[in-house]
């Protein structure tokens, strides 16, 4: 080992909504299981958290919920935090980039790389909407998807078919937020130029960290032979850290530019706060002794195998990432875990279900890790893995040690007589479990490693089962003594082992053998419990997890499925245009949309719709029935009745929540974004063309 000290640092979530399992199994729980194996062995260890407060998504948040940015990040900030606290998460420090700290932090940082030149300036045009005067990012610009037609593609996405895309190739690009058409309007940003780091990078990488994961690896190598472009490390937002340099009003540091530095300033929050304890923040980041370790999910690779290391290169003076362990992602029942779509398992939510089971969880998601491709989650494997290995193996093995020896020898660790073959068999393979966990560890194989330690409480059950002590105490109490105390040292070198996966139960353990603080370094001991020590109260260490508590959650996950496929089918009405209309503005295929006046006869709100309204309209014939999608915009939909508006009359009918369309009823965006129907000024006849 030739480092002195370990830095552990683990992504920041963005605080734009609560975490859930994803984040867990994919970051945290990794991280920490990492951190409490080296502070057990004794090592210096820092264990670096925060939440992520600027970016894009939080201000669309915001919007959507009609708050302050600020109200949003503080809400949740103070929610992820707490989650991670729950779970056990043992942050050295929890800390956010919108801290005083890290805003004076990353803007000089910043500033130290403009000054040494080390930025280019380059000047772009960017979509932008001449109303408002804002430049538009990505996600906030919408308009026609160039593959697959659908309408409402994202700048860099289309989430109907799935391609990547630019803000450049969508039809007809409109701002997200109120509609507008957009312009090209040309403005510059301070770029990082990565070009210029490739060689070096290619060595460092290539060359020198052969050993990194194969999925961390394989991405850096293609990013590295698709040859390196120069990125911008500013924004023109409003939400972030104003870029330090004179006539940059209106510029933002790219999130992406600070937040891996919140790393840095939340150390130095800490060690400014504590230096007698964790000492000088400039050890920790710019001392060679120091290895520094990012735990992370795998779509944030690039940026803190390539684009962190070439700033801190670029800086010159800080120490780079030594290992980078990302994970694949988890998935939920087989399908991709979502934010937006609720598909989820939130961890506060979690914590009101299963009151006490942190670790349950815990074990489940570390079991499953997605440590070399995604993996799944379901309710049917947690419960299992509950039922059939935390309870009828570890728990199982503890209680019936713990239960036998108060009923023997009154709760008093027995004396250890001669030993059998048997016994010393089972002794060593505990002893061998020791070296197996630590090479796993050491190589950040958490799944392989619990799989081991649960090896350590199933070699505990096996000579539990095959010496039956309770057979013995009526012939043999000696024997019956050894085979306890030996089981009884088992249980708490299992203590020790699960510590660093299962904290909470190893703290539970620990009261039950009413054992003192304990070290990694004596794992394998058989001398954990001497004879004659007094044991605790004994408890259930695991519980079965019943049948209708699994079921419960499967009907959760149900009923958002089903919420889902009715939204998604809303979204496809209302994004829906048929080919003859498809954004092509010749005069031929506007005299092909049949638009007409009717009278609104009434107009009431979609069983189970948040969105739709359903219209019975005069229309000068039989009357009609129109589905909008504009709920939202009129809460009170009755006073439209009465209303003479306009409606595409030609479209061809569609089934939508049970209900056939007969048409499109048309709105447009007015001022403070809701949607209003058109209609027109004077009284006309029912019926009547417009044109
Ligand atoms: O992907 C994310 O959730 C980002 N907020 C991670 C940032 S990691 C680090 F750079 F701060
Ligand atoms: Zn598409």
């Amino acid at each position: 080992m030739s480092y002195k000290r370990t830095l552990i640092t683990s992504a920041l979530p963005y605080a734009n909504g609560p975490v859930h399992i994803g984040h867990l199994a994919g970051v945290y729980v990794p991280a920490d299981i990492y951190a409490r194996y080296l502070r057990l062995r004794g090592q210096e260890v820092l264990f670096v958290g925060g939440s992520d407060e600027h970016g894009v998504p939080v201000t669309i948040r915001a919007r959507k919920e009609g708050i302050t940015v600020q109200e949003v990040v503080d809400r949740y900030h103070t929610l992820i935090r707490d989650s991670f606290k729950e779970f056990g998460i043992s942050f050295d420090v929890y800390s956010r980039t919108t801290s005083p700290t890290h805003h004076k932090f990353a803007s000089d940082f910043f500033r130290r790389l403009y000054d040494t030149g080390k930025f280019i300036e380059q000047t772009t045009e960017q979509f932008y909407d001449p109303e408002t005067g804002e430049f538009l990012t990505d996600r906030n610009i919408r308009g026609e998807c160039p593959r697959c037609h659908s309408l409402g593609a994202y700048g860099d996405q289309c989430e109907k078919c799935g391609s990547a895309l630019s803000p450049d190739e969508l039809i007809n690009p409109y701002n997200a937020i109120n509609g507008n058409p957009l312009q090209k309007k040309a403005t510059s940003h301070w770029y990082l130029p990565l070009d210029q780091y490739q060689s070096w990078l290619e060595e460092w990488i290539l060359k020198d960290h052969t050993e990194w994961r194969s999925n961390v690896y394989g991405q850096c190598k293609s990013w590295l032979d698709g040859g390196l472009k120069p990125r911008a490390v500013t924004r023109d937002l409003d939400w972030g850290i104003p870029v330090p340099v004179e006539g940059a009003e209106g510029k933002v540091l790219y999130v992406w530019f600070d937040a891996p530095i919140g790393y840095i300033s939340n150390t130095k929050e800490l060690c400014d706060a504590h230096p007698d304890k964790y000492g000088q923040w400039e050890t920790w980041w710019k001392d060679q002794d120091t290895r520094l370790i990012h735990f992370i999910g795998k779509d944030n690779i690039v940026f803190h195998c390539i684009v962190f290391p070439t700033m801190l290169k670029a800086e010159g003076s800080y120490i780079l990432p030594d290992n980078v362990p990302a994970n694949e992602f988890l998935n939920l029942e087989g399908d991709k875990i979502s934010t937006s779509r609720n598909w989820a398992v939130w961890l506060h939510e979690y914590l009101q279900d299963f009151p006490g089971k942190q670790d349950v969880l815990r074990y489940v998601l570390t079991a499953n890790a997605p440590e070399t491709k995604d993996n799944d989650f379901t309710w049917a494997d947690f419960q299992a893995r509950n039922n059939n290995e935390l309870v009828a193996i570890y728990g199982n093995f503890v209680n019936r040690a713990l239960v036998l020896t108060a009923k023997y020898f009154a709760n008093h660790v027995p004396a250890r007589g001669t030993l059998t073959d048997y016994d010393r068999e089972t002794i060593g393979d505990i002893q061998a479990v020791r070296t197996r966990i630590e090479s796993l560890l050491d190589t950040f194989h958490f799944r392989e490693a619990q799989k081991e330690a649960m090896n350590m409480a199933r070699v505990g059950n096996k000579y539990l089962a095959d010496t039956e002590p309770w057979k013995t105490a009526k012939t043999d109490m000696e024997r019956t003594g050894t085979v306890l105390n030996i089981a009884l040292q088992i249980a708490a070198n299992l203590r020790i082992v699960f510590e660093p996966f299962l904290p909470f139960s190893s703290s539970k353990l620990g009261e039950m053998l009413q054992a003192g603080p304990t070290e990694w370094n004596q794992l394998g001991s058989m001398d954990l419990l001497p004879e004659g020590h007094a044991l605790g109260q004994v408890s259930l260490l695991f519980e079965k997890i019943e049948d209708s508590a699994i079921e419960e959650q499967k009907a959760r996950l149900e009923h958002i499925k089903a919420e889902n496929e009715a939204k998604a089918k809303e979204e496809e009405l209302l994004n829906w245009q048929p080919a003859a209309v498809k954004a092509d503005t010749t005069i031929d295929v506007f005299d092909k949309v049949d638009i007409r006046v009717g009278t609104v006869l009434d107009c009431q709100p979609v069983k189970k719709s948040d969105r739709l309204l359903c219209f019975r309209i005069d229309d000068g014939k039989d009357g009609r029935t129109i589905l909008s999608g504009i709920a939202q915009s009129y809460p009170d939909p009755s006073v439209l009745i009465g209303k003479q508006v306009l409606f595409i009359a030609n479209f061809p009918p569609r089934k939508m929540m049970g209900i056939e369309s007969q048409g499109m009823i048309l709105s447009a965006v007015n001022a403070d974004g809701r949607l209003t129907v058109t209609t027109v000024t004077a009284p006309v006849k029912n019926g009547a063309q417009v044109g």
